[in-house]
């Protein structure tokens, strides 16, 4: 099996280098000269854990190919992964197919013996029906089907959620594209995942859902914690006790500063944009996305609350940029938000983030960058950590307490315990637990 792999952003180079390592010939094709000769370096043009060993042990055994040269691969594939970007296109909300369509066309013009070409970026409903269009405008003696097969990768374990997917879905009715989707597929097969096929629409469709699922879920367990924080409840505690019920399932439902990142803002936006032109609106991701957006804002009132009300004149550290840990990705994270909210309120604001530095400093302005959490929490009048970095679960408290002027800390990821940071003297804010006063003795520090 030979397969080309069009885009080299992260579900491209991703999916591109766990095809190969299931034994697929692939070749991933973009049209930026420079990050295919970084690529072919041996460079990763992003942080994703295991990602750099996956794709030298695939070139080295020549099943992974880079290049620039998109007709030549895509004459020699039997499968065409389009895996370009679908930014939110300015001021609608809808889904940017400018690229896609690109693709489709210069695809079709190398379109060589009968090729299945899969969307593997997330496209609304009905894109497929549009690149077929294409493609057979511009190649009317073509022999091709478009299929849809959405990926369900989350950075930072992208490589493991390919490779131990809990499903796949596939979105063809044609029997001859889903014979080669099923041999690429073939190792996944033996680990008995379920793959379902569907139809086109219906695998476009399940991808949104799958993603505005999980956006109402966190949105709900964030709702639940500020409930908490008035009337004195524990959302750890309520999160495990309806988790534990197999209809709701624990997974994605820890409290925190809002989801950020590339596919749950953008999706919940375009799902909405695709439901209102269809005329039948999704209200409930509606809410989602005007309370995620809000809770985001929010969250530096929490910081300066914690800080007796003004942060004016004070240094607040902040640990953690990146809207999820184990990912140099600032797309969308609450720190976008809150670093600015801060910096107007007058605060001074030193930050350190393990992985995404380079991006943070291209986004925030006026930060006194850090190379260390303990550099920069030396001397600042309170730390706030807003990602719950490995790195930030471990802090040396007594270290920490010496070095901030108070012990103040907000921790909005809920990666410590607020008992045990109120033994340990420190003035700790989290989300939805209660908190306790530090014991006399530290508080006088
Ligand atoms: C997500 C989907 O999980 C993945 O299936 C899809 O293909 C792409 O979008 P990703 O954006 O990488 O993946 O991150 P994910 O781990 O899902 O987290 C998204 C956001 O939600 C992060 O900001 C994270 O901090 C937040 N989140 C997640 C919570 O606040 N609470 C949770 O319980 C889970």
């Amino acid at each position: 099996m030979q397969i080309a792999m069009i885009g080299t952003g992260y579900v491209g180079l991703v999916s591109g280098a766990c095809f190969s390592e299931f034994g697929v010939n692939v070749t991933c094709v973009d049209n930026d000269e420079s990050k295919i000769q970084r690529l072919l370096r041996g460079e990763m043009p992003i942080y994703e854990p295991g990602l750099d060993g996956l794709v030298a042990s695939n070139v080295k055994a020549e099943r992974l190919r880079f290049t620039t040269d998109l007709k030549s691969a895509v004459r020699e594939a039997n499968a065409v992964f389009i895996a370009v970007g679908t930014p939110s296109r300015r001021g609608d909300g809808h889904a940017d197919l400018t690229y896609v369509y690109a693709a489709a066309r210069e695809i079709a013009e190398a379109l060589n013996g009968y090729t299945v070409v899969v969307t593997k970026s997330t496209v609304p409903v009905g894109t497929g029906d549009e690149i077929e269009k294409i493609i057979r405008e511009v190649r009317p003696d073509a022999d091709f089907d478009v299929v849809s097969n959405p990926e369900f990768l989350r950075e930072g374990s992208a490589i493991n959620d390919f490779m131990r997917p809990d499903r796949v879905v596939i979105g063809t009715e044609s029997e001859r594209a889903q014979e080669i989707m099923r041999q690429l597929y073939r190792v996944l097969y033996l680990i008995e995942t379920p793959i379902l096929f569907t139809s086109r629409t219906t695998s476009e469709l399940t991808k949104y859902a799958a993603n505005a699922f999980l956006a109402v879920k966190i949105t709900f367990i964030n709702e639940v914690a500020d409930l908490c924080d008035r009337i004195g409840a524990d959302v750890h505690d309520v999160a495990r006790g309806i988790g534990l019920d197999g209809r709701i399932g624990r997974k994605f439902l820890h409290a925190g500063p809002g989801y950020g990142g590339s596919c749950f803002p953008k999706d919940t936006l375009a799902m909405v944009r695709t439901a209102q032109t269809a005329g039948s609106p999704m209200r409930i991701v509606e809410t989602v996305i005007d309370i995620n957006n809000r809770r985001k804002a929010d969250m530096a009132e929490r910081i300066i609350a914690a800080c007796g009300g003004s942060v004016e004149g004070k240094t607040i550290a902040v640990l953690g940029l990146t809207f999820k840990p184990n990912t140099d990705d600032m797309r969308d994270s609450p720190s976008l938000d809150i670093v600015p909210a801060l910096q107007k309120a007058g605060a001074v604001v030193k930050a350190f983030d393990p992985e995404g530095m380079n991006e943070a400093k291209q986004m925030l302005t006026g930060v006194s960058w850090c190379d260390t959490a303990y550099e920069t929490m030396d001397g600042a009048d309170a730390v706030a950590i807003l990602t719950e970095w490995n790195e930030f679960r471990a802090l040396n408290l007594n270290r920490v307490k010496e070095l901030l002027k108070r012990p103040v800390m907000i921790d909005l990821r809920n990666i410590y315990k607020p008992q045990e940071m109120a033994a340990a003297g420190f003035h700790y804010t989290s989300i939805g637990r209660p908190s306790y006063e530090p014991k006399l003795e530290e508080a006088m520090v």
